[in-house]
């Protein structure tokens, strides 16, 4: 029977070794969630990396992983170190992830990791294909794997592949600076089929490929080589049920089931300490504008003082790419701001900012997102940000407030929300007071919207409509006989 192979660096599942025992911890990020869900209950199989390096395993310990990975019908890619510092340190994030987000300054192209990046996207290639048969898609992730598509056609040239980008693709004068421009857009185009979150994203990715390839570009059709590569964008939905039956359930709960989080939670909710709970949520990344949300916080409290003791951020940042430089100078940032805000507004019986380094478990988040009459959300680049879509489809009561960044792709989706640019404080503070405020009739009125989108376009529809117009390209090929 045929089968469909999703593919990404991270799989849904990391794996640690302890004392020659495997535990299994969820991944973060959005591919990850989303994708976990469209994966679980399918006949597919998921190719990545399972976040252990060769050097940690003996080949007993071998064994135990690949049976690990069995479990959750996964199939692991093993990387070395020095694969792992060169191709996901060095290459994807030192260069790709920076570069696609708008962050040049960040950027940085070195010969060696775009070697190992290559290598190592051969290396998937290899293992996708001892795992094909007869009749399967190939579904590949993210800017890791750029050139995958293209590996995988020149050993498999009747393969139908789809490739979907979670991050933003830059505008043209962005992408044209990376020396290796060539070989990606080349490496992309061995899909029949690209997709992307947003239109804009798809619409830099054509113009790039016209300008830089030379391609002729009829419609979202690429032309060249007698093939047709179809690119279009899909936005990705959230498994809309998982979080809506999930808060519906922890608001029935009685007090001793709570989580001590909720616990917690509830004891600064209730008497003369009420303070609204504003939440934040993200992995510490600089895409995600979490110095620029603090900033903009304490300028809140000093534009509009009244709202000291009334008011409390809760900042949940999740540990990534620690390895870095980039992302431990923002960890020491956020770690000085945080301190010198709460050193400058704290009273005894009032705190202004929470702050959680760690990941949390789902039950948590859920507490979190229950719980909080505002979401913050500022990120300066983001290509989806589903923990918008989380927040909203976690509001069970319908009220609360989602801010969300004018730069992440849900704000095109989410026009109900309250809109800011993140590089603007005083909007920012503005929109804070504004959030506090809101009647619970408007809330209820957005919110009512908000859910009713999601809920119809969740990540069910979304990979349903990738794989549907996936199928369509090879009927369109047929048709043209250029397969
Ligand atoms: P990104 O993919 O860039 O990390 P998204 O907002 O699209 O950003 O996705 C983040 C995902 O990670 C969400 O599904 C969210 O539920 C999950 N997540 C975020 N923070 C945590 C945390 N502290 N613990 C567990 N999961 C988290
Ligand atoms: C974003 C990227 C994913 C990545 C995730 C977590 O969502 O689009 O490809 O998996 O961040 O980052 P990490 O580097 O831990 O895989």
């Amino acid at each position: 029977m045929s089968k469909t192979i999703i593919i990404s660096n991270r799989l849904p599942l990391q794996l640690e070794i302890n004392n020659n025992s495997i535990t299994a911890i969820p991944s973060v990020g959005g591919l990850a969630t989303g994708m976990k869900s469209v994966h679980s209950g399918s006949d597919s199989i998921w190719v990545g990396w399972s976040g252990l390096t060769d050097e940690n395993l003996d080949s007993k310990s071998e064994i135990l992983v690949k049976n690990a990975l069995k479990k959750h019908q996964c199939v692991g890619v093993s990387l070395t170190e020095a694969e792992v510092d060169g191709f996901y340190y060095g290459f994807s994030n030192n260069a790709l992830w920076p570069l696609f987000h708008y962050f040049m300054e960040y950027t940085s192209f070195e010969k060696e990791t775009w070697e190992t990046y290559q290598s190592v996207n051969q290396k998937f290639a290899d293992v996708v294909i001892d795992n094909l048969e007869e009749g399967d898609s190939i579904w590949v992730h993210d800017y890791q794997l750029l050139l995958l598509p293209e590996m995988i056609r020149k050993k498999k040239p009747d393969v139908t592949i789809g490739f979907f980008l979670h991050i933003p693709f830059p505008s043209y004068e962005v992408f044209r600076t990376i020396p290796c421009r060539e070989a990606l857009l080349k490496g992309m185009l061995g899909a029949d089929l690209i997709g992307f979150h947003t239109y804009d994203y798809e619409r830099h990715f054509l113009s790039s490929t016209q300008r830089i390839l030379g391609h002729e570009i009829n419609f979202n059709n690429v032309h060249f080589d007698n093939r047709i590569v179809k690119v279009d964008s899909f936005p990705m939905g959230i498994d809309y049920d998982k979080f809506h039956d999930a808060a519906q359930h922890h608001n029935d709960k009685e007090k001793k089931e709570k989580t001590e989080i909720q616990q917690e939670i509830d004891k600064h909710l209730t008497g003369g300490n009420k303070a609204k709970l504003i939440l934040s949520i993200d992995r510490l990344d600089y895409t995600k504008g979490i110095a620029n949300r603090l900033r903009a916080f304490e300028y809140f409290l000093d534009k509009y003082p009244q709202f000291k003791g009334k008011a409390r951020l809760v900042m949940l940042a999740v540990p990534s790419r620690s390895d870095v430089p980039q992302y431990q100078i923002l960890k020491n940032e956020i770690d000085q701001l945080v301190g010198r805000i709460n050193g400058k507004f704290a009273e005894v019986s009032w705190t202004p900012i929470w702050y959680f380094y760690r990941s949390m478990p789902f039950e948590n988040l859920i507490d979190l997102y229950t719980s909080s009459e505002v979401a913050l959300l500022t990120p300066i680049r983001d290509g989806m940000n589903l923990v918008a879509k989380e927040y909203i489809a976690s509001r069970v009561d319908k009220k609360g407030v989602l801010i969300l960044s004018e730069m992440t792709g849900a704000s095109k989706e989410m026009s109900e929300a309250l809109i800011i640019n993140p590089n603007n404080f005083e909007e920012i503070a503005d929109t804070i007071k504004m959030a506090l405020e809101m009647p619970e009739e408007e809330q209820i009125k957005r919110n009512t919207a908000l859910q009713k989108r999601l809920k119809r376009y969740n990540v069910e529809k979304w990979a349903n409509d990738f794989m549907e117009a996936l199928e369509g390209t090879q009927a369109t090929l047929k048709k043209f006989s250029l397969k």
